[in-house]
């Protein structure tokens, strides 16, 4: 399976268009560090088509800027779009709606997202005008998993977290998901998981059995949305455990054998800055930092 990162930062983006922090300018300054919004394509083992997991607002740029994603000489458009989602924030789903252009749409997501996506943004009143949609259902980890371009794709349900436009919808632990993507023909497993609210026993099982993780990188340490004046609730109040510190990702992910990689930067992190001693921290750990555009052979 070839996993490649369309994209690694938070909400927003680095640089966000309304802020000027220090990764925001240094993003300006540099623009190698400019990060685009968390989001993979995913090629199984003999498979010809790709599928993406989440689709930010800047998808239909970031599938332009690598050629194996563009359509095919001879002048065929692109016939069908298939897009795992692991929530329904707006960070992640946004996309959806830049991909009215297919002909077809193939969502993959749990019951509270799809009611969310289909009640609250009304996705299937806006684009069906445009395209059509057919949803699938992301079955639990350890049931018969979904198939989609070859790869078993299940959900590993991580926390209750509503996006804020649905706040008031019912509670249930497959708000948010990590993707279980598991390739038959080259018996390798991956997790993506770029909203981790807790480190939970299912996903401690399922990490311990990957041989590549993606993991919720969003803050540093659970103090730095507070100190930074971007909120008055913690790294973990904001359903994001932090990297480093007690209870930190850090930790349990240097246990594991897989591949472990964060995302979900937030512009606020230190590590989007590529001279931050943090990276070395983590190098320590045998642990990296993704970056947009990267190829991972699993
Ligand atoms: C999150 O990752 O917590 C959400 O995307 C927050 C948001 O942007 O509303
Ligand atoms: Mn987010
Ligand atoms: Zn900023």
């Amino acid at each position: 399976m070839l996993v490649l990162t369309l994209g690694t930062a938070a909400g927003g983006g680095v640089p966000q268009w309304n802020c000027a922090c220090p990764g925001c300018s240094g993003a300006r300054a540099h623009p190698d560090r400019r990060r685009s919004h968390d989001s993979l394509a995913v090629l199984g083992s003999g498979q010809s088509s790709w599928f993406l997991i989440n689709a930010g607002p800047d998808i239909t740029e970031q599938m332009e800027a690598h050629p194996e994603l563009r359509p095919g000489a001879g002048g065929e458009r692109t016939p069908l779009v298939r897009i795992l989602l692991t929530d329904a924030e707006l960070d992640h789903t946004l996309g959806l709606l830049r991909l009215r252009e297919a002909h077809h749409l193939e969502i993959f997501a749990t019951a509270p997202v799809r009611q969310a996506l289909r009640q609250r943004l009304a996705l299937d009143t806006v684009l069906t005008p445009y395209t059509s949609i057919t949803w699938h259902d992301l079955p639990p980890a350890g049931q018969t998993p979904a198939v989609t371009a070859g790869i078993e794709v299940s959900a590993v349900p991580l926390s209750t977290k509503r996006p804020r436009y649905a706040s008031d919808a019912l509670e249930d632990d497959s708000w948010v998901v990590a993707a279980r993507l598991h390739d038959p023909a080259g018996g390798t497993t991956a997790l993506y998981a770029p909203a981790l609210a807790v480190w939970t026993e299912g996903f401690a099982k399922e990490a311990a059995g990957a041989d590549c993780v993606f993991v919720d990188g969003t803050f540093w340490d659970d103090e730095e949305p507070r100190r930074l004046g971007i909120s008055a609730r913690t790294s973990t109040g904001m359903g994001h455990l932090p990297v480093d510190g007690p209870g930190g990702t850090a930790g349990w992910l240097a246990e594991l054998s897989a591949r472990c990689l964060y995302t979900h930067l937030n512009n606020t992190n230190p590590l989007v800055d590529p001279s931050a001693p943090q990276h070395g921290v983590l190098a320590e750990r045998g642990l990296e930092v993704a970056q947009d555009g990267m190829v991972i052979e699993l």
